[in-house]
């Protein structure tokens, strides 16, 4: 299978791609390179891909290049029979300060995707959608027929890119599917986020900073729970039209997350409480029971689990991923 993975040198591309290749598919990798958090990130990324598919015996083809040059996107498309739609501008904060960029990048972007594979018989378009198209929780946990008010620019993004792939499957017949990831984590990850700052912080004998009260809740997802919900997507067509949470098996305060952290690197630790930034969400929680019936997905790590596979990673990585950390 020729799988083309966009974004696929950042975090869940990423671990996609190199899955794929794993699993003894050609995989081209279609990236920008953009700098939102360090490239030596990115390089190794790549780099573990170039060694997977020497080991698996694969093709591998990466090509810098930007979702929004519509010839590239056509070209690349044509190729592939699966395309899984990783790219896009992923920062709710940075959205605030750049609404256009996101719009250019995140809707556009996606419509260059989708325009190029209703042109072609490519099996399936998967792309990646977020909790955030959720915004204010009216009840909780989130099933995908809860209101959309997203509360951010980025989440408006995600919402009009992942209702253009549900349009085109039903107008195009497009075998079409956005995934609502719910919080992801795990090695590589984006070094601007909670968990990471909670790590380090703990891995020097800091305390870990807390923005709010800690009370807000998340679904953290383990990538490894993600990869295997994005592979279930080359066996079936059952969720093809629709949009899917994919979320993790507990739903945890932002408090209790930096308590199992501490606890997992440095007990003795307290906490530290700084502002909170309105762009966040208060609260987001995952059904996944329609993400169980059409695709036989079961998240398998809970955030225990999931904590300490990547406080091993990081403590194997710790010499150049920490200073990335430190500088986000
Ligand atoms: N990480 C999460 O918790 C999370 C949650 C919900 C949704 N998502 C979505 O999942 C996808 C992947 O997120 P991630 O965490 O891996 O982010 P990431 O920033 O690590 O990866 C995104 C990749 O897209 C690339 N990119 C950005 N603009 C591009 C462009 N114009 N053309 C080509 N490539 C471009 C970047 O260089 C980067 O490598 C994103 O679409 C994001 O919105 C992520």
């Amino acid at each position: 299978m020729q799988i083309l993975v966009t974004g696929g040198a950042g975090f869940i591309g990423g671990h996609l791609a190199e899955r794929f290749l794993a699993e003894g598919h050609d995989v081209t990798v279609l990236d920008v390179m953009h700098p939102y958090y360090d490239l030596g990130i990115k390089q190794r990324t790549l780099e573990g891909h170039r060694e997977t598919a020497a080991d698996a015996g694969t093709d591998y083809e990466f090509i810098e290049g930007d979702i929004r040059d519509s010839d590239l996107v056509a070209d690349l498309v044509g190729d592939a029979d699966y395309v899984f739609h990783q790219a896009g501008r992923a920062g709710v904060r940075d959205s605030v300060a750049e609404p256009r960029v996101y719009d250019e990048v995140n809707v556009d972007g996606t419509l260059n995707i989708l325009d190029a594979a209703r042109a072609t018989d490519v099996e399936r378009v998967v792309m990646a959608s977020s909790s955030s198209v959720y915004g204010v929780p009216e009840y909780l946990p989130y099933d995908e027929v809860h209101p959309t008010t997203p509360v951010s620019p980025y989440g408006a993004s995600k919402l009009a890119a992942e209702r253009y792939s549900c349009a085109y499957s039903e107008v195009y017949d497009l075998p079409a599917v956005a995934l609502r990831y719910f919080t992801v984590y795990g090695p590589r990850m984006r070094p601007n986020m909670a968990i990471t700052n909670f790590v380090s912080r703990c891995m020097n004998d800091e305390p870990p900073v807390v923005y709010g009260d800690g009370t807000q809740t998340r679904d953290f997802t383990y990538i490894d729970d993600v990869v295997e919900a994005n592979l279930l997507l080359l066996e079936t067509d059952a969720a093809d039209g629709e949009a899917v949470n994919i979320g993790s098996t507990d739903n945890i305060e932002i408090r209790e997350l930096a308590a199992v952290i501490r606890d997992e690197i440095a007990p003795d630790l307290d906490f530290e409480f700084d502002d909170r930034h309105d762009a966040d969400a208060e609260h987001t929680h995952a059904d996944v029971s329609k993400a169980g019936e059409l695709l036989g997905y079961e998240p398998t790590h809970d955030i225990r689990e999931g904590v300490r596979q990547f406080v091993d990673w990081y403590r194997a990585n710790r010499d150049w991923y920490e200073q990335l950390v430190r500088a986000s």
